[in-house]
């Protein structure tokens, strides 16, 4: 028995319509970004308690085994995550999403004999199911189950090209017969032109498909909600696919590429290939006590945070090093790569749980410009956001990615544990450069050394 007429119904969905896009706005700010989640949380718990006070549900029972068996996997798994790993997590819950939103449609492929709801369960089916099996490809990716480089195979294109024919054709069939068995084959081309979709696409571009992925479930949802008449689905699913794409299209210029080159560049051989070098060519090293006295006498440091220092779990050492140089009137700025560590705002919330005052970090537009007016460029952890092959060498993975230019400040520290390059696998020239020193060892470690010898200056 429903409780709930349909004007309340209509109210409480527009309340959670509301929630959601209130939620987006609060993300949109490190500031504000706890309070949109938990904004986005209650919109979704006066959606999910709307449904089940307005609709006639048959299997009660079950869907609430259903709703404890998904919460008792899903809250231990996201209290447990390591920061580093937010964006496997992300990916998989985004899969899950597109998975059900495909089956949900398979259901309901049964009960709908308008032709015109059928396109949008055939939608719904092939979509859901590319993002399923590619968001699958990616978590494997990133965890390293499977390489991180682009994966090929002779005549891929080909193969891609007879998927999506095969596809497109048994979705016309599924829409004019309403046939199981034609539905049954669109979900498995869906599935494996999901994985054809990602194989190819290397480490570095694969948060970007995450993103990219999050808007095709969008769009499945959206469809998911003409499939099942509910408006509100229709509105979540819209919100979803259209700031996934705004996402995809942001990171994918912070990185300097084009969204198809991403997806399609290996086919050209293009710069997603990547290489792995550690050179024996000799630099400069230096300790934590001459480091120390380089930043103590500095007038102006800018640090650079990157991938290293969020695996040290350094932030707390460094936000402790800044107000201690600040402490001695050497002025301190954070210089924030859009893409520094490994999803978008990393560094941000990363230096946020350490309490360093947001008015300390400058974006890349914003503190390139002030380097040549830096003593010090202490790069944490950081490489390929500073590595000017980004500029100088055609081909490398991240050619054409803007940089922060910290070659242009008077002397350049690096903290890292040895040569081996960052995530784009290609060598960095600034580690060879006169004005470089270089201090190896962890980087949580090394900070609290180099703070240590600041205290003692
Ligand atoms: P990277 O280029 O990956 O460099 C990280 C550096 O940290 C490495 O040189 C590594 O050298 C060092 N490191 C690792 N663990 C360390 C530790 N415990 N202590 C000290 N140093 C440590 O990082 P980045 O400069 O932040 O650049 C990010 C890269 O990831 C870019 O290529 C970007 O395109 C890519 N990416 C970004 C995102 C987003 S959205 N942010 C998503 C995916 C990929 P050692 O091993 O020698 O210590």
């Amino acid at each position: 028995m429903s409780v709930l007429g349909p004007g309340w119904t209509a109210l409480f969905y527009l309340v959670a319509a509301v929630c959601f896009i209130l939620a987006l706005k609060g993300l949109s700010s490190p500031r504000t970004a706890r309070r949109g989640n938990a904004v986005g949380a209650a919109g979704a718990l006066v959606a999910v308690v709307t449904v089940f006070l307005s609709a006639k549900l048959e299997n009660v029972p079950l869907i609430l085994a259903a709703i404890a068996v998904g919460s008792a996997v899903a809250v231990p798994v996201a209290r447990r995550v390591q920061m580093t790993q937010m964006p496997q997590l992300v990916a998989l819950f985004n899969g899950v999403g597109g998975g059900a939103a495909a089956l949900v449609a398979v259901l309901e492929l049964g009960h709908s004999g308008d032709p015109w709801v059928r396109l949008a369960v055939v939608f719904t089916m092939l979509v859901g199911a590319v993002s399923f099996a590619g968001s699958a490809v990616t978590v494997g990716k990133l965890q390293e189950l499977i390489s991180t480089r682009p994966l090929l195979f002779p005549g891929m294109p080909v193969v891609m090209g007879a998927v999506v024919l095969g596809a497109v054709a048994a979705g016309g069939l599924v829409v004019v017969t309403g046939s199981a068995g034609w539905a049954v084959a669109l979900l498995a081309l869906g599935l494996v032109a999901g994985l054809l979709l990602v194989l190819p696409v290397g480490g570095a571009d694969v948060p970007i498909v995450i993103s990219l992925l999050n808007a095709f479930t969008g769009l499945a949802v959206a469809a998911s909600g003409i499939v099942l008449g509910n408006v509100l689905l229709l509105v979540a699913g819209t919100l979803v696919g259209a700031s996934g794409t705004i996402l995809t299209k942001v990171m994918a210029s912070a990185m300097g590429r084009g969204v198809t080159g991403i997806m399609f560049g290996a086919f050209r051989g293009g710069s997603t290939a990547g290489s792995t070098v550690q050179s024996d060519r000799p630099v400069r090293s230096s300790s934590p006590e001459d480091v120390a006295v380089q930043l103590g006498y500095a007038q102006r440091v800018v640090i650079v945070p990157g991938y290293g220092l969020a695996v040290a779990q350094g932030q707390h050492t460094i936000a402790e090093l800044a107000i201690a140089l600040a402490a001695r009137g050497v002025e301190v700025v954070f210089a924030i790569h859009p893409v520094a560590g490994r999803m978008p705002g990393h560094m941000n919330v990363l230096l946020a749980e350490a309490n360093v005052p947001y008015e300390s970090l400058k974006e890349l537009e914003e503190a390139n410009p002030e380097f040549p007016n830096t003593d010090i460029a202490l790069i944490v952890g950081a490489n390929d956001v500073v590595n000017p092959a980004a500029k100088s060498t055609p081909g490398a993975p991240i050619y054409g990615m803007p940089i922060l230019e910290v070659a242009q400040a008077g002397q350049v520290v690096f903290l890292k544990r040895s040569m081996r390059p960052g995530f784009a696998g290609i060598e960095n020239e600034l580690l060879f450069d006169p004005k470089t020193t270089l201090l190896f060892g962890d980087a949580k470690e090394s900070l609290t050394r180099v703070l240590g010898a600041v205290k003692a200056l």
